[in-house]
């Protein structure tokens, strides 16, 4: 035999014995998709961490994903039960569509494993309240994917604004704009334009922009309203669609902050002020969140400064914090609380737009 092939079996083998060691926590990963895949490569990357199970109910997205992981031999199941049947398995990441996370993750958390949750958490308060009181009676470790939270700058930021650097946090203008719809023949179209499964686009993706403005602010909203509905794309296009294509948005938060957010899907590339902002007013200054990082101090001779220099931002930093809370018992950055909150928001002034009525919190019926 080649004497360099040789060295590179034996090395693949001490590999793949470490990887079945059992001091690294077994996982399984649901739901085998986009995200999935990206969280799996994460899981992969760990060393702490090895894969134990992939599960998809589409065979080409299982067979994908047990090929990604076969250093760690991990079993392929098209039933998600059978992972929470598992006994063995310590840790599961949900990244399935999101009507079906709080059923899974409760199903996993009465199974003692701890949980990697994509956002958003629930698609109605039910789902939501269910999963806060399962998370809350569990000793396991519960994460939400919301990884805004584990990026470094973002949290510089977001800390010295709380510290005082733009004086009091008074008002919030942000959006989350897009160019086009989601590609209608995306590998998410059997899920994402069913408002009953996706939550729609402000549930589903501004969960994240939403929890950006709760972490800034330090309080949740009390109450919502707002206008929202297909103002590009008819009910309809594509088929099956429930799903609005834009809002605009009006948030008090419990501390008196004012909010205004909107939310579109037909912002074209070269008009200025798109994609996704949070600007943070405060009673000495203002802060551009999400571009750049920059402070701008109110007054005629206030110059703009940086609030935080860019950092190197590892890719895995969520999933990594998963694990160290696992085996280290560190804090999550992003748990069922700020889960829950960021999900509720985005439901209550989803309830806003669709009911046109302000609608208080106190509505939703969920104890955090
Ligand atoms: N945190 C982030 O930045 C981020 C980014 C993208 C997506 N997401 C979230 O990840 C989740 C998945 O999104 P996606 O873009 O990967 O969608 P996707 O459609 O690409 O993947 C979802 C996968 O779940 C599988 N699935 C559906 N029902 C299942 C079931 N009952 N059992 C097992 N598997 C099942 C599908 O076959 C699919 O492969 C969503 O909640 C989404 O909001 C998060």
């Amino acid at each position: 035999m080649n004497p360099e092939r040789r060295i590179f079996l034996l090395g693949a083998a001490a590999a793949g014995a470490l990887a079945q060691s059992p001091d690294r926590i077994a996982s399984a990963v649901i739901g085998t998709g986009s995200r999935g895949s990206g969280l799996l490569a994460g899981v992969i990357e760990q060393p702490n961490a090895r894969v134990a199970a992939v599960c998809d109910n589409k065979p080409d997205r299982l067979d994908k994903a047990a090929t990604t992981a076969a250093r760690d031999k991990p079993a392929a199941y098209t039933d998600w039960r059978r992972v929470i049947d598992r006994a063995d398995i310590q840790a599961v990441v949900i990244a399935t569509p999101p009507h079906l996370h709080a059923e899974m993750a409760i199903a996993a958390l009465r199974a003692g494993k701890h949980v990697y949750c994509e956002k958003p958490i629930g698609v109605t308060a039910a789902q939501v309240r269910d999963l806060v009181k399962a998370a809350k009676a569990s000793k396991s470790v519960f994460i939400v994917g919301q990884q805004l939270r584990s990026m470094l700058q973002l949290g510089e930021c977001v800390r010295k604004i709380r510290e005082g650097a733009i004086g009091d946090v008074i008002w919030v203008k942000a959006q989350r704009h897009a160019t086009a719809d989601i590609p209608h023949d995306s590998s998410s179209a059997d899920w994402y334009f069913n408002v009953e499964k996706s939550g729609g686009y402000l549930i589903e993706q501004s969960v994240h922009n939403l929890d950006l403005c709760n972490w800034v602010v330090g309080a949740r909203p009390a109450r919502a309203c707002g206008f929202g509905g297909n103002a590009m794309y008819q009910k309809g296009d594509p088929p099956g669609r429930t799903i609005f294509d834009s809002a605009s948005l009006t948030y008090e938060y419990t501390n008196g902050v004012k909010m205004s957010f909107t939310q579109n899907v037909f912002h074209p590339r070269t008009l200025p002020l798109g994609s996704q902002y949070v600007h943070v007013f405060g009673s000495t200054g203002a802060v551009d969140l999400m571009t750049n990082a920059m402070l701008h101090p109110l007054g005629r001779d206030g110059q703009p400064r940086l609030l935080a220099e860019k950092r190197d931002e590892p890719r895995h930093a969520h999933v990594t914090a998963f694990y160290d809370a696992i085996t280290k018992g560190s804090p999550v950055p992003a748990g069922i609380t700020e889960g829950a909150t960021a999900a509720l928001t985005a439901i209550l002034s989803h309830e806003a737009m669709v009911k046109q009525q302000v609608v208080r919190w106190d509505d939703l019926g969920v104890e955090l």
